[in-house]
Parts: structure tokens; C-alpha cells; sequence
């Protein structure tokens, strides 16, 4: 099937003085044709619209392309109009340039991202991928009914793009979840829209820190957080976890004038621990003595199987330190990218202002749908269906845990998020069984890529989220092969 008309305007050479205009079209279009830039396939426009494109009779353009088809380069049927034909082309497609010094440069010197975290996502979903929510499970329908809606009334988000933070009423329906279910203390103005708590983090860690600044990470910690802020130029402090947080006795110890600190308080990453109160307290003191800054990363506190909410640590901050960020990649799904910033009210403006500078705003489209889904009710009806799923695919996993890997793996009992820790008994260290794992055809990933100074968790995590019953006893049951298990024959 012969693609669609070429609608862009092919760009043509200008023509010499001693070229006539046939001899000037047909020179342009044969060497366009072997040069690949007008495809095998391609539609070229009718002759009238031709001729009216590039200003030239009705008669040289036809006289032209009926030379190109004696030729074999196009064929012109009546009623279908001219397509390019294949043909090979007798010289290479472009001429073979050095490379220039500076993409030699760049290319030798740029950090690559590590090796894990473009290769998990390249191999595809697969058992047990953290980081993946039940996509087959969201309601698709609906979304799509909301999104044509706001396509056909696009001047309903069009014009209220103007507020920098992003889109005002999706911002204010933020507003009252945070305050209703987290105690955040927050107004819509004080939440700007970001894509996702990635940038959130990239324009954090540019506006709070200079090249050399120390913030405190939490070890082991979120990877994520960590390019930011090495790409901000500052010098992380890792501060060790245990089954209450981030230790703030240490990181005193360690570095008390630290400009900030980066803390996950819901749900740990990757331990799955909860931040306890007096920590909690610990690190709003220190923080409001030490005029620094605490980021509170709450990726994905909506998921908690069993006890009561925990409020978010920025409901308890009386001296403005904490800044909080929120996303919807694990509760709508991550590729919607849209998160936020919620921000001291005196720091809104600076963040605004920095954010204009790189990017202006996000797609105020995907707002105006996501901000309808919210106030029809849609995303509370998710939630509760997606927390009761979640909830009994943990089960499962930690049952089926303890039924095939007995002895080499011990599941951790938290009751939260879309991943778990599970910690190797065996005496492998996380790179080993991952390793073994990935050879089973598994995703499971090693703690040991979390750590900064701390040894080995000897650990993996395992993202149950995405995956049904079926996948995650399967996966199990290859994994407890894969490690050797003795219970593996179950
Ligand atoms: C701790 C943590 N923070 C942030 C993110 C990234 O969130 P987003 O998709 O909103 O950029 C993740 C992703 O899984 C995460 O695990």
C-alpha cells in the first residue's frame, strides 16, 4: 500500500543559471529518490498541486515525472498518482564524515545511565520489574471517554495553560486529596505540576544546591535521587537506615551542616521501613536549627495494606523545611508522567521561575483529563480497587515465598507499596542471585545498586504490583530453581 501523499514540502536545491527548469526538476528529484529522502512508497502530490508548490507550469512538471517513470524511478497509475518506486541506490545514501571532535568528546566522557536501569526496562516487563502498577486493570474506557471529551472542547485547558504551576483546577483537587488523606498542609498555590518526581527532584536538586553542597541520602537509598542530585553537582552523605529511617543521630554525627536532606518516610526505598515518629522529629529539629531543607519523596504511600495512614513528615513541619513531592506514575501509570511539587509558599516562585527556564510547563491536556478522572470520582474507585488487588498479589508473594525458597529467601513483613525486600539467606550476595535470576528469565533487583558506603543488604527486590497470581507463583517457583533451593521441587 502506497503511504500517504509526502505533505511536507520537499526542500529543492536553488537552480543554476545554466540549468533549464526540467533539467533542474529532474535532477532535484531523481537524486532525492536514490538519496532516500523521498522514501520507497512515497505519494508525491498530484502535478497541479506540484507545480503550485514550487511555482513552475503544469507542463515541466509532468513531462518530468513521465521521464522519472520511463525511467523506472516512479510509477503514475490514473486515479492513483505518482509513487516512488525502490530502487537502488548507486552511490551511498551519505557521504562517510569523521565524526566531530565534540561528539567524540561527549560520547567518550557522558555518564552513561548504569547499565540497570535502561537494561531492566529494555528487556521488558517481565517477573518481578519494581516500579510496574497493573496497567490491564485501568479503567481505559473510561479515561478514553474523558480525553476525547477534553479534545473536543481543547479551548476548556487551552487558555488556563497561562498559570505556570500547571493546570489550576487539577491543582487544587491535589490540594484537597494531600490535605484529606496525607495532612498535607498545603493550598493549591502552593503546588506546582511536574512530569513525574523525576524532574521534580532534577529542579529541586538545581534551585536548593550548589556544585559542592552536601545532602544527606538516605543508604541504601533511591537511585533516582541520586543522579539528580550528582548531576546538581553536590556531595552526597550516606546516611545509614535502620527499621525506624534514616538515622538523624548519625547524619549529625556525620554532617551537621548539611544543606538538606532527601528522605522517602512513607515507605522507605528499597528497605519498605516507615519513618517513626521521634525520627520524624528528630529531622524537623535538626533541619529547623540548621536552616536546611528536607525533600520528602512520597512516590507511592497510597498502597498500605494493613494498619492506618501514615500522615506525611511535611504535616508536622512548623518552620517550613520540608518540601513534599507526589506522582500519579504508580497510582494512574507512569508513562501519564505527571507528579508535583508542593512547596514553602516564599519557594514557589523561585522554583517557578527556574522551571520557565528550561521547559515552560508541561502538557496542560493530559492535566485537564487527569483533573476530570479526579473529580468524577474515578481515581478514589481505582485506588480502592488497585489496594485491595496489590494487597492480595503481596499475600500471594510472601506465601509463595515462604512455600518455595524457605531458607534461601526471607520476604519482608511490611505491608506496603508495589515492591518488596526480600533478603537472601543463603549466604549469595545480590548480585549473584540476581544474576541467576536474570538467567531464569526474572527481573529481580539487587539492593546492593541502592547502596552507597553500606555493605551488601544481600537483597532483592521483587515488584508484584503488575504481575497476577499465575506470573508470580511461576516466577517463584524459577527463581527457587534459580537459587538453588531445596523446597524448589514443591
Ligand atoms: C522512591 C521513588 N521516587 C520516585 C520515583 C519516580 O517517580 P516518577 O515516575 O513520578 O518520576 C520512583 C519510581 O519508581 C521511586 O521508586
Amino acid at each position: 500500500m502506497a503511504k500517504a501523499i509526502s505533505s511536507f514540502e520537499l526542500t529543492l536545491k536553488s537552480r543554476s543559471r545554466h540549468q533549464t527548469l526540467t533539467s533542474w526538476l529532474y535532477g532535484e528529484l531523481r537524486s532525492a529518490i536514490l538519496d532516500g529522502r523521498l522514501a520507497p512508497e512515497t505519494r508525491l502530490p498530484a502535478s497541479r498541486d506540484f507545480a503550485r508548490q514550487y511555482e513552475l507550469s503544469r507542463g515541466t512538471v509532468v513531462s518530468v515525472l513521465e521521464r522519472l517513470q520511463d525511467e523506472g524511478y516512479v510509477t503514475s497509475r490514473v486515479g492513483f498518482g505518482t509513487v516512488v518506486n525502490r530502487v537502488e541506490s548507486p552511490r551511498p545514501a551519505r557521504p562517510a564524515t569523521a565524526t566531530p571532535a565534540y561528539i567524540r568528546r561527549i560520547v567518550a566522557t557522558h555518564k552513561r545511565p548504569q547499565p540497570w536501569i535502561d537494561g531492566a526496562f529494555a528487556r521488558g516487563v517481565r517477573p518481578f520489574l519494581i516500579g510496574v502498577p497493573a496497567t490491564d486493570e485501568f479503567p481505559a474506557q473510561i479515561w478514553g471517554r474523558l480525553a476525547a471529551n477534553r479534545a473536543r472542547r481543547f479551548r476548556s485547558w487551552l487558555k488556563s495553560g497561562g498559570d505556570r504551576r500547571g493546570y489550576e483546577p487539577l491543582r487544587s483537587a491535589i490540594a484537597d486529596y494531600l490535605r484529606t488523606s496525607r495532612g498535607v498542609r498545603c493550598r493549591a498555590e502552593q503546588i506546582v505540576l511536574v512530569s513525574g518526581i523525576q524532574q521534580g527532584l532534577d529542579l529541586l536538586a538545581r534551585l536548593l544546591l550548589k556544585k559542592g553542597d552536601a545532602i544527606w541520602m538516605e543508604d541504601p537509598g533511591y537511585f533516582g535521587a541520586r543522579i539528580a542530585f550528582e548531576n546538581a553537582g553536590a556531595r552526597m552523605k550516606p546516611v545509614p537506615v535502620d527499621e525506624e529511617g534514616l538515622s538523624v543521630a548519625a547524619g549529625i554525627r556525620m554532617c551537621p551542616d548539611a544543606n538538606g536532606a532527601y528522605v522517602t518516610p512513607a515507605h522507605q526505598f528499597p528497605l519498605g521501613v516507615t519513618m517513626s515518629l521521634e525520627r520524624r522529629m528528630a529531622l524537623l529539629g535538626w533541619a529547623a536549627r540548621a536552616g536546611a531543607f528536607v525533600i520528602e519523596d512520597d512516590y507511592d504511600s497510597e498502597y498500605r495494606f494493613e494498619g492506618p495512614p501514615v500522615p506525611a513528615l511535611q504535616s508536622l513541619d512548623n518552620h517550613s523545611s520540608v518540601v513534599f513531592l507526589g506522582s500519579f506514575s504508580k497510582t494512574m501509570f507512569p508513562s501519564l508522567r505527571v507528579g508535583y511539587v508542593v512547596l514553602p509558599p516564599a519557594l514557589v516562585e523561585p522554583f517557578v521561575a527556574l522551571r520557565y527556564r528550561t521547559d515552560f510547563r508541561n502538557s496542560c491536556f493530559d492535566q485537564a483529563v487527569l483533573c476530570d478522572f479526579i473529580a468524577e470520582g474515578h481515581l478514589a474507585r481505582h485506588l480502592r480497587r488497585m489496594r485491595t488487588l496489590y494487597g492480595e498479589r503481596l499475600e500471594i508473594l510472601i506465601d509463595g515465598a515462604k512455600q518455595h525458597l524457605g531458607g534461601v529467601l526471607e520476604v519482608s513483613n511490611v505491608r506496603a507499596g508495589l515492591y518488596t525486600i526480600g533478603y537472601l539467606k543463603n549466604g549469595m550476595s545480590s548480585r549473584q542471585a540476581e544474576e541467576l535470576a536474570a538467567a531464569e528469565g526474572l527481573e529481580v533487583f539487587g539492593a546492593d545498586r541502592c547502596t552507597l558506603r553500606r555493605p551488601d543488604p544481600k537483597a532483592l527486590l521483587f515488584g508484584f504490583g503488575g504481575f497476577d497470581e499465575v506470573a508470580i507463583r511461576q516466577g517463584l517457583i524459577r527463581l527457587a530453581k534459580a537459587l538453588g533451593s531445596r523446597s524448589s521441587a514443591h
